[in-house]
């Protein structure tokens, strides 16, 4: 199988792009992402105005659904709703409440998600996921999301990446960065986030039957170098299958793929400097993707896969459009030896803010970074026309 045509992937299949609340939305002034890129000592690049989606979201609804996507995934910003400590913004609600109501009116399936890295500066200020009301807080904000998740939301997203949550302590002391493979996540850390997970899926399913509720992992393809077969594991396990297996009885578990690791004995990575790379410095592997899936599926067989991040960051969209061929046909190869998946979102719509960097262009759209002018690429045509057509 070399080509991808519509009839590559079951019908049924949903076909997404995903987008961040921070990293789109601009003008977050109440979230500790704000605080920390405008300190005078910091080096990230300013995220400021992002691409203006919180004004320009109509654009960006109407270029998913004029491609043909079936499916949007979206951040709601809880620096937003709740920009002081027990105020909640009936503004901010009302704006995501609209966004979901769009999308529903033309034909889109809305993915919310709900914390993607970002909180507000009052709850990281007074401790964060540290507060002994942390879950409670959560859960908090969850209530008031009520008339977004009741407007027509198909899924929700509770956590973005809890694996990438858990490291981030190393990586903004600067112990590790994500060049070469993820770090080992604080065990205690992670248990709590996989608490979080499980308390705010309860509280989703009890209010909002009709959602389907799952969280987003991010999972490489670890390759074991020979003689290392049984270091992988080891590898893995604390890396992302903790959280793949916390996916047990959720109605879907997100997969997050944009490469793979080398694992060599002793269970470390072992990375070519002399391979591709992308612009985030990550190895360029399209098909990581079909082997980060098998073994989420191997992981947590009963639980449905959706791929709700795969992509790169790249200045030719011809790769662009190279590497996702790659990664489908992979994927298409884990579904035909036994993984459920439903669906594929792409990372992403737009060009975006990368967390302190803004040469990493992940768009399917091209965006002017003075006038927020959106100009598609042809891949997000390309990618659009692999999903299914209303009949006419
Ligand atoms: C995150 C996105 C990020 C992307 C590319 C994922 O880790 O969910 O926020 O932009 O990868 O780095």
């Amino acid at each position: 199988m070399t080509d991808l045509t519509p009839h590559t992937f079951p019908a049924g299949f949903a076909w997404g792009v995903s987008l961040g609340a921070h990293q789109t939305e601009g003008g977050n002034v109440a979230s500790d992402a704000w605080f920390r890129e405008n300190q005078p000592d910091s080096s990230l690049e300013r995220c400021g105005d992002a691409v203006d989606g919180y004004h320009r979201w109509p654009e960006d609804l109407a270029l998913a659904v004029d491609a043909g996507f079936t499916d949007y995934r979206f951040g709601i910003e809880w620096s937003r709703i709740e920009p002081a400590d027990g105020f909640i913004s009936r503004a901010a609600v009302d704006h995501y409440r609209r966004i979901v109501e769009a999308a529903v009116a033309r034909g889109l399936q809305p993915t919310v998600t709900l914390y993607h890295f970002t909180l507000p500066l009052w709850f990281t200020a007074s401790g964060g996921w540290g507060r002994p009301d942390a879950i409670d807080r959560f859960l908090r904000y969850i209530d008031a999301l009520a008339p977004v998740l009741e407007a027509g939301a198909a899924r929700v997203m509770t956590i973005n990446e809890p694996n990438i949550v858990a490291v981030t302590p190393l990586l903004r002391n600067g112990a590790a960065d994500l060049q070469d493979g993820i770090p080992a996540p604080d065990p205690g850390l992670s248990a709590f986030l996989v608490d979080l997970h499980h308390a705010a899926a309860s509280r989703l399913r009890a209010h909002h039957p009709h959602l389907a509720v799952g969280w987003g992992v991010s999972v490489q393809d670890y390759r074991a170098i020979p003689g290392a077969e049984d270091d992988l594991e080891r590898y893995a396990e604390p890396r992302d299958q903790v959280f793949l297996r916390a996916s047990a009885g959720d109605d879907y578990v997100g997969v997050q793929t944009y490469t793979g690791t080398r694992v060599g004995p002793g269970a470390v990575a072992v990375p070519d400097r002399t391979a591709p790379r992308t612009l985030t410095g990550w190895e360029y592997l399209p098909d990581a993707l079909g082997g980060a899936v098998a073994r989420a599926a191997r992981v947590v067989p009963s639980t449905p896969i959706i791929v709700t991040e795969n992509g790169i960051a790249t200045a030719d969209d011809a790769q662009r459009i190279e590497y996702t061929t790659g990664a489908l046909l992979s994927l298409r190869a884990a579904m035909v030896d036994g993984a459920d998946v439903r669906g594929y979102f792409h990372w992403s719509l737009l060009d975006n803010w990368e967390w302190g960097h803004w040469a990493p262009t992940f768009g399917l759209v091209a965006v002017d970074r003075e006038t927020f002018a959106r100009t598609p690429r042809p891949s997000l045509a390309w990618l659009g026309a692999l999903a299914p057509r209303p009949a006419a």
